[in-house]
């Protein structure tokens, strides 16, 4: 990138995280101690199903970041705030999402402040989502049933291998690389392409079938399960130095790369055939922040280079009027065309919480790196 490219790129961030602060204002005054997961029609507020509870600590996430670009302590009140309304579920058993709901939230304070205390959190969710685990067929167990491993489960499997890391487990560290070696194996596909569900023999272990519930139909490709894999395979490396996990995150975004059109945002599923919505703008954003960690990991120079260019093409295609909300009158939300889950015809074509969240992460990344 030239330094005019450079100056237009921080620019548009700028304006993006005054805008998303304006947003996140006016959301948590009016409607405080409200997690919403997405929009309808562009309003956070409202009664429709939220099929799981898994988007709690993106809120908070948000307010963390908006408080170190800022340095303003109304930020930093409300997000300790916020983390502080989700601290127990630190032991809820009932999704495989304390990844989500933890590293943005308790992760950031401890980060920002040292705090023992806060660290202890993070700890203690990494454990309980370490006892999802079966050990026929060694995985972490999704919500929805014992048989069944989730390729969303990438994405939170990190905090199993930082409370490992912080406590010194080595069998709680074995936990998270048996799950990321068997999502590697059935979920991951030869192409680089993922499956979104596997479906496995609780008595045996043995791996029966690939199948969906957010994706076209059980042999396609579910693009922001693809993200997850990208961001998550890309931050189990990180952690162990095991070069299978950075093939495979690297395999898995060389197939985001190749699938997606050249701005950088994939459909709902690449396989659907006519896909009723052109955009999923959160897999995006997810892609761009996973990609811009991608970049910081990879050794080879040429590589590092391709994948953060791609992360600012998608960044740029965000920051522009069709994605971002800026120009929208009446939108509650930063950043338009996202999709829940198509299916069940739940936030399509909306603004979702982990689309906002990833997209200021992926900003607030972009902006260190350039
Ligand atoms: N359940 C996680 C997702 O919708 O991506």
């Amino acid at each position: 990138m030239n330094v005019q490219t450079i100056e237009t790129f921080k620019q548009g961030a700028q304006t993006a995280l005054e805008f998303s602060a304006r947003q996140l204002r006016k959301l948590i005054t009016q409607h405080p101690d409200y997690f919403p997961l997405y929009t309808v029609k562009g309003k956070w507020k409202h009664d429709s199903e939220a099929w799981t509870n898994w988007c709690e600590g993106f809120l908070g996430g948000m307010l963390w970041i908006l408080y170190r670009h800022t340095k303003d302590a109304w930020w930093q009140e409300r997000a300790e705030h916020y983390s502080q309304l989700i601290e127990h579920r630190k032991t809820d058993r009932n999704v495989h999402d304390l990844g989500f709901l933890f590293m943005p939230t308790w992760k950031a304070w401890y980060d920002l402040t040292g705090l023992e205390a806060k660290n202890q959190v993070v700890i203690d969710a990494g454990k309980t989502l370490g006892l999802r685990f079966q050990p026929k067929g060694r995985y972490l167990r999704s919500f929805v049933s014992q048989d069944s491993i989730f390729i969303d489960i990438m994405m939170n499997v990190g905090i199993i291998f930082y409370a490992a890391q912080q406590t010194k487990d080595a069998s709680l560290l074995q936990i998270a690389v048996d799950h990321c070696l068997t999502t590697r194996r059935f979920l991951v596909r030869g192409d680089g392409s993922t499956s979104h569900e596997g479906l496995l023999n609780v008595e045996t272990g043995e791996f029966l079938r690939q199948t969906t519930h957010q994706g076209w139909r059980n042999d396609s490709s579910w693009a922001r399960g693809q993200t997850w894999a990208i961001y998550g395979f890309t931050t189990a490396y990180q952690f162990t130095q095991d070069a299978r996990l950075l093939e495979t995150a690297q395999r898995c975004a060389d197939f985001y790369i190749e699938r997606t059109p050249p701005h950088g945002v994939p459909p709902n599923d690449w396989e659907e055939p006519n896909p009723s919505q052109p955009y999923e703008s959160s897999a995006a954003a997810v892609a761009a922040a996973g990609l811009l960690e991608l970049s910081q990991t990879v050794t080879e120079p040429s590589k590092a280079d391709f994948y953060r260019k791609y992360a600012f093409v998608i960044l740029d295609t965000l920051l522009g009027p069709e994605f971002l909300a800026n120009e929208t009158s009446g939108w509650e939300g930063i950043l338009k065309h996202g999709i829940y889950h198509e299916r069940k015809k739940l936030g399509v074509d909306e603004s979702v919480m982990w689309g906002e969240y990833f997209f200021l992460s992926a900003l607030d990344k972009a902006l260190r790196l350039a």
